[in-house]
């Protein structure tokens, strides 16, 4: 995936490089299991179904666009998740991926915990009852009133971001008599995408405080000199979509340096040790991600490796996986619009949302897959781009993917693994109305977040 953010425009109507794409799947109608949620299957008439029940109904009852997430799919996910971890660690679900009510009950019945980086966050987790104690507080610019109302709530930790913030809580926490459990946010000088990694001068963005010059350690030191402030242990987060567990091994040794540090210049072990989030999904077959139990074992091997080496008793994990979770769980349902071949290029199918769901194509050239959802089809296969309806020629949904030759108007097609970073990061471009999330399980539908209306789109345009 490139992290190439570039303007909208005239690329996008560009013909690719040749082997930007690759042939045609054997079958069209195959669904492959990495990319779809566990219980889809095409029923007796090649429709698709999701926790038995199809997406005909599913359209009729909820309309188009609309994100379906598989609840199994999810609850067995951060089981496995938890499962993989034990209970010598801790895993807290990245709320920023997707975040519901019904979400937020899923996880406390599955046994997560939940990172929150915004007091929106923040009350849609306490307003679904979730321990304040399980959810930990991030965010590299939180406001005073942000801090206060987690402070007050109980938070089982805030992740501290900066100098100035190490201070803030501090005076908070003490003014309301508490004494705040925190992290500290380093930067390790480790950046992880997908396959590679870079273990050079990353430190040049906005989060955490980096380990290079010493400045970790300060910040340490005035943490640990604050009464306000209970220092529990030190945060890192390398990236996203991670396949390669060599970033963490970086990052994990330099933590634990720092910790090792730290008992030798101030006589603590800090106890916890957090690795952020970042593991990677499959969005199409070529990606190959590795089970949670796998990246468990590597990942707590790697932190009791470093912690012998220091002579350091091993830290309690742990670990913020938000799109590994919720990812591969939904898909978003759409309805066909206007099938138009361009000769000697492609199909442009326009469906009736886009990068208002959907912005990671646009935002980071994220690469998706797509299938004729509404009946199977042996017509031969014809490349597509599935684009939106918004009034920009960026709004691409799937750039490249390969659709049958009968592709009509009133068609339902689905596009797999967005179940992360596309309810979250939708938006009303256009005043497109955002769609609903329905969860499906056990033959039974329902809306946890519901379908946006012009009368809320109005009631916030005041006039
Ligand atoms: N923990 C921290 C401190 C994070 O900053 C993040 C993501 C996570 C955990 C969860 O990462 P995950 O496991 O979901 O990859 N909008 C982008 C992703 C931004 C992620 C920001 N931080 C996307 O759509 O790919």
């Amino acid at each position: 995936m490139s992290r190439s953010a570039h303007p909208a425009g005239p690329r996008h109507a560009d013909v690719l490089p040749e082997g930007h794409y690759s042939a045609p799947p054997a079958d069209l109608n195959a669904l492959d299991p990495k990319v779809w949620a566990r219980t889809v299957a095409r029923d007796e008439h090649g429709v698709l179904t999701v926790g038995g029940i199809d997406v005909k109904r599913l359209a009729e009852e909820f309309g188009t666009p609309a994100y379906v997430m598989d609840e199994a799919d999810f609850r067995a996910r951060a089981r496995a998740w938890r499962t993989a971890f034990g209970n010598d660690a801790d895993v807290f679900y990245a709320g920023k991926a997707f975040l519901s009510r019904a979400v937020v009950r899923w996880l406390h019945e599955e046994g997560l915990n939940l990172d929150v980086c915004s007091g929106g966050e923040l009350a849609t987790a306490l307003s679904a009852g979730m321990p304040a104690d399980r959810i930990a507080f991030h965010g590299n610019n939180k406001s005073a009133a942000e801090i206060e109302r987690a402070v007050r709530a109980g938070v089982g930790r805030i992740v501290l971001d900066s100098f100035q913030e190490i201070v803030r809580v501090a005076h908070i926490a003490q003014s309301l008599g508490k004494r705040q459990r925190v992290q500290i946010r380093v930067t390790v000088g480790v950046e992880a995408h997908t396959h590679e990694f870079i273990a050079t001068a990353h430190e040049d963005q906005k989060f955490g405080i980096p380990l290079a010059g010493g400045q970790a350690a300060e910040a340490v030191r005035r943490a640990l000199k604050l009464d306000g402030l209970e220092l529990i242990g030190i945060h890192s987060h390398i990236g996203s979509q991670i396949f390669d567990m060599s970033g963490f091994e970086v990052a994990a040794h330099r933590v634990v340096g720092l910790l090792r540090d730290i008992r030798d210049e101030h006589g603590v072990e800090l106890p916890e040790i957090d690795l952020g989030g970042g593991l990677g999904i499959a969005y199409t077959s070529d990606d190959d991600p590795r089970e949670p139990h796998e990246i468990a074992k590597a990942l707590t091997e790697i932190v009791t490796r470093e912690c012998e080496a220091a002579r350091l008793s091993t830290p309690r994990i742990s670990v913020e996986p938000g799109r590994a979770v919720v990812g591969p769980t939904a898909f978003t349902l759409y309805e066909v619009g206007t099938v138009k071949p361009l000769d000697g290029l492609r199909t442009y199918v326009s469906v009736d949302g886009g990068m208002s769901d959907n912005i990671r194509t646009a935002l980071y050239d994220a690469e998706y897959t797509v299938a004729l959802a509404s009946r199977s089809s042996d017509a031969e296969p014809m490349l597509c781009r599935v684009v939106g309806k918004h009034c920009e020629s960026g709004d691409i949904v799937v750039r490249d993917a390969f659709l049958p030759g009968d592709l009509a108007p009133g068609d339902l097609i689905a596009v797999p693994a967005t179940g992360a970073y596309c309810r979250s990061m939708a938006s009303n471009y256009n005043h497109v109305l955002r769609p609903p999330v329905v969860a499906v399980e056990g033959g039974e539908a329902r809306v946890i977040v519901r379908r946006e209306t012009e009368e809320d789109l109005l009631r916030l345009d005041v006039g």
